[in-house]
């Protein structure tokens, strides 16, 4: 049985996604999760990018101890300083390289030649080898490279120092035949090809991401990698929780297993959603919700007499708890930090407590608390924006709406400087009503991008989850907010976004302080 591990990359390629922006808490607390799954490398951005996601790197390296952390770096010697700055100090810290190999990137992005090409990916991996004991390099774009150039940058590479070569379909274009014969070819026509671990990285373009990260398997990948529900640019990177689960049901096919926890699957997958407001499509593989629903009489029927007739992967195997023990008004504290455990969470006394009030305020006015509405309490507990960082709080909102009126919203914040601010505008509906209002408010300009809405759980009294994105004084920003009436969890949401921006100012003027 082969051991095959598994690079998450949630954090950077995931994080690339259209509209998603996570902030450093929440991008710690998932890489925690990730941890728990079991990833055996997280990459966990590209510190050269930004200040934002340098700190983000540093927290999670420092956070995160039985994950090997890596971040990501361009070939030039600064993002590597960047990286090393990010991560030194770590367990093991491992850097990422990358540089685009086919044709089309060297011609067109990089205007350089191949030669050049492979001398700046010998120079920059011998760079990282003086500080980094373990060094990835990318081939970017190596499925549409030339095969008999690949192995010779390859073979340079590893005589450079390289320890892990990834063969990215960067594109999604390549077919589980063709990504699998990359592989046997490289292992059978590179120099010391046996001394390095072969990656894949398969981008889901035309929805061969899973088996084409299958097919390098089979070809000689020991490394795969990927993002939970397959988020990520474009159409996405490839789905870990397909890759894994697909390892352990056809084990007797593929003859290799990752250490990954499979029971934490689900829960992983709730958490990148929540986190990043991009909902899982009721019918993707694993995790969806109707992943495990039988709807059809025959399969109900099948299924009553053998499971096994229609079903191949059984809830319990990635952690979905089939004991849907609810909670109600009367419920007590230790049930609910009995319920907090059983869902993996580890917050601390002041937390849980001010959680247990969220949860009595809400079971106070709807009838079953399901694991999902606590699920959603304990995360918004666990990634909130501490009080004090807070720039706006709301107050009050009123909406007054009627068929044939225009609506109208009052709403009462505490601003910035501690003075309560006390408006009310109108809109073309209640939501409109609410950010016309809010937009007054502020001291800056400010226009919503984006709006999104989620039940949680289900049932009528479901709580709303609302995901906005703003532009905030020429500042994009992403802002989530909860609560039982949709109206609220918009003008939360809206807040939350400018908050969050107040935050991150905040953080970067602590980071300068300390250097
Ligand atoms: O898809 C890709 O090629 C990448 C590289 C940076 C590895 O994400
Ligand atoms: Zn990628």
């Amino acid at each position: 049985m082969r051991n095959i591990d598994i690079f998450d990359t949630t954090l950077r390629d995931g994080e690339q996604s259209a509209g998603v922006n996570l902030n450093t808490i929440e991008k710690v607390e998932l890489a925690k999760q990730l941890e728990r799954l079991g990833a055996n490398i997280i990459e966990a951005g590209f510190p050269a990018a930004s200040k934002g996601d340098f700190e983000a790197v540093k927290k999670i390296g420092e956070t995160v101890k039985n994950s090997s952390v890596t971040g990501l770096a361009r070939a030039n010697l600064k993002d590597i300083d960047a990286v090393w700055g990010s991560l030194k100090g770590t367990a093991e810290p491992r850097l990422h390289v990358f540089l685009a190999t086919s044709p089309i990137h060297m011609t067109y992005k990089l205007k350089m030649t191949p030669d050049e090409v492979i001398e700046k990916a010998v120079e920059t991996v011998k760079y990282a080898k003086k500080f980094f004991p373990v060094v990835q390099w990318s081939a970017e774009d190596a499925s549409r490279t030339d095969k008999a150039f690949l192995v010779k940058i390859m073979n340079e590479v590893i005589k450079a120092g390289a320890d892990v070569i990834n063969l990215p379909d960067t594109v999604g274009y390549s077919t589980p035949q063709e990504y699998g014969e990359l592989f046997r070819y490289v292992k059978e026509n590179v120099y010391g090809v046996e001394n390095i671990k072969l990656s894949a990285h398969c981008h889901d373009d035309l929805g061969m991401a899973t088996a084409n990260s299958l097919a390098a398997i089979e070809n000689g990948a020991d490394q795969v990698e990927g993002t939970i529900n397959g988020i990520g640019e474009r159409a996405g990177n490839a789905a870990l929780e397909e890759i894994a689960v697909a390892l352990h049901i056809r084990e007797d096919f593929y003859k290799a297993k990752t250490r990954l926890k499979l029971d934490e699957t689900k829960k992983t997958s709730n958490l990148v959603s929540k986190l990043t407001g991009m909902k899982v499509p009721a019918n993707k593989a694993v995790v969806g919700e109707n992943a495990f629903a039988h709807e059809s009489g025959i399969h109900q029927d099948g299924v009553l007499k053998e499971k096994t007739t229609y079903e191949i992967i059984t809830p319990e195997l990635i952690g979905v708890s089939t004991n849907r023990l609810v909670l109600g008004k009367h419920s007590g504290r230790h049930a609910f930090n009995n319920k907090a455990i059983e869902l993996g969470f580890e917050l601390s006394d002041q937390k849980l407590k001010e959680a247990f009030q969220t949860f009595k305020d809400l079971a106070d006015k709807k009838k079953e608390v399901v694991d999902e509405d606590i699920f959603s309490i304990l995360t918004n507990k666990q990634t909130e924006i501490k009080a004090v960082d807070e720039a706006y709080k709301l107050q009050s909102l009123q909406v007054q709406y009627g068929m044939n009126n225009i609506p109208t919203a009052t709403i009462s914040v505490t601003m910035e400087d501690g003075e309560v601010t006390h408006i009310a505008s109108t809109g073309s509906g209640s939501v409109e009503a609410i950010y016309n209002t809010i937009e007054k408010m502020l001291p800056s300009q400010s226009k919503l991008l984006d709006y999104k809405i989620h039940s949680v759980g289900g049932g009528r009294d479901a709580l709303a989850e609302v995901y906005v994105r703003i532009d905030y004084n020429g500042n994009v920003s992403n802002g989530r907010g909860t609560a039982q009436d949709v109206l609220e969890a918009s003008a939360r949401a809206y807040l939350n976004a400018v908050n969050r921006l107040s935050a991150d100012k905040l953080e970067k003027q602590k980071a300068e302080a300390s250097l």
